[in-house]
């Protein structure tokens, strides 16, 4: 039999001393092999946890009743996975999972963040990417750390910057345990974290969720999308219609954990849409005005995009470093700005054209630049009433879209 015990500093369940006490082989971190010293058996194997793969295949192999000390929940992101992979059918005591821990500290329930791990595919620096984009997407969010690159000052400049309050739970259920509070919009301290850590990001405004949640962080599709053009304060005709939103929404594929461009952004219906659906939403625009109408529009929908006023071409670099796109919408620009966006690699990226003369110069550059290029082109005509109550239909102008999507290779 295995039991695997959870630690969150708080005394050991009787169930779990009794387990502690009984094997033959306990696997644990080193820190938490200490923690539990006084009820191990002396005679019984100490495995520390290093390589987990090979502490677990020990555990399993053991000849007699063997435990696992973990953090937190082991069923939370934790070791259980990896046991029952393994055939293993271990009993568990769990103790608090350290977000609930580190949200207690700061007196705010959590039924509505939406909890990230960071761990894993940090080669690419993937896990922290799309752990950034759902946390800056939420208005509350905790992100589960990894030691190195993706530790706390991976996320926090991006946070503050947004707004976040943030909070570094360090070392809880410890003597040294620490929660340092940080302000929107401050400087990121030049100090190191104690390890292990949990990050809480909070949008002070919406602290507290309107009502409820029935589910923990994002709610999935928004019950209305491809809005109609009415939903958004728009500069006349610099709208993208609902018709033809919707088509590119889809091939956009917006959601947690993505990081979506809107270039050449207008109203910023596209953002704003990829927003709602849990993405990062991030929109270009030379106007400040039309980028002031972005803002409101985002902020009547209640969601966030990040806005940068400018030449398209001369923000994108920037904005990338900061958090890479997964997909680019681009309603505006030339050629040039289009070239930029495609330099940035993004997996999928969707063009809205009025002239049919860019179609095949930006059908090539997908296809050169490593893109499978598709596209259609839109004509709808909407049902609209007569004054002697008869319908007819009325036509918006024809847009053609094209899309490409990278082949992993390229
Ligand atoms: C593999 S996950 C395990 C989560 C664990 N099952 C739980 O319920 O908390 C490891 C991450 O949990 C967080 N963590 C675990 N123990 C912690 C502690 N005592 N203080 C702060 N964060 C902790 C850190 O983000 C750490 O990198």
């Amino acid at each position: 039999m295995i039991t695997v015990i959870g630690l969150d500093g708080g005394p050991l369940p009787r169930r779990a001393a009794a387990a502690l006490s009984a094997a033959v082989c306990v696997a644990g971190a080193a820190r938490h092999l200490e923690a539990a010293a006084g009820h191990i058996a002396d005679g019984a194997e100490r495995v520390p946890i290093g390589d987990l793969g090979a502490a677990l295949d020990a555990v399993v192999a053991a000849g007699g009743p063997a435990a696992v000390l973990a953090s937190g929940d082991p069923g939370f992101f934790g070791v259980l996975r990896s046991l029952r992979t393994r055939g293993a059918d271990p009993a568990v005591v769990p103790a608090a999972t350290s977000v609930a821990t580190a949200f207690a500290r700061i007196g705010l329930p959590w039924d509505d963040a939406v909890v990230v791990s960071a761990h894993g595919r940090s080669d690419s620096g993937r896990g922290v990417r799309r752990a950034l984009a759902a946390a800056l997407a939420h208005p509350k969010a905790a992100v589960l750390t990894a030691p190195g690159r993706a530790g706390p000052d991976a996320f926090l400049p991006e946070l503050l910057r947004a707004g976040r309050r943030v909070h570094v739970a360090q070392r809880l259920g410890t003597d040294d345990e620490d929660v340092v509070t940080l302000a929107p919009g401050q400087e990121v301290p030049q100090r190191t974290w104690a390890d292990p850590n949990v990050v809480l990001a909070v949008d002070p405004d919406r602290a507290l969720a309107p009502a409820m949640a029935w589910m923990p962080g994002h709610q999935g599709a928004p019950p209305d999308w491809a809005l109609p053009a009415e939903s958004f304060e728009h500069r006349a005709s610099l709208i993208t219609k609902p018709e033809v939103r919707a088509l590119a929404l889809a091939r956009l594929a917006p959601r947690p954990g993505t990081v979506v461009w809107d270039v050449g952004a207008g109203s910023g219906s596209v953002a704003v849409e990829c927003a709602r659906f849990g993405a990062r939403a991030v929109a270009f625009e030379r106007a400040p005005d039309d980028c002031e109408r972005i803002r409101a529009n985002a902020r009547a929908h209640g969601v966030a995009v990040e806005v940068h006023q400018g030449e398209a071409a001369a923000n994108l670099d920037a904005a990338a470093a900061r958090l890479a796109p997964d997909a680019a919408f681009i309603g505006g620009g030339d050629d040039a700005v289009a070239s930029a966006v495609l330099a940035r690699r993004p997996e999928r990226v969707v063009v809205a054209l009025a002239s049919l003369d860019r179609v095949r110069p930006l059908h090539d550059m997908l296809a050169a630049a490593g893109y499978a290029p598709d596209g259609t082109q839109m004509q709808a005509s909407r049902l609209s009433g007569l004054p002697n109550g008869s319908l007819r239909l009325a036509a918006a102008n024809p847009v053609t879209l094209l899309w490409g999507t990278r082949t992993p290779s390229a």
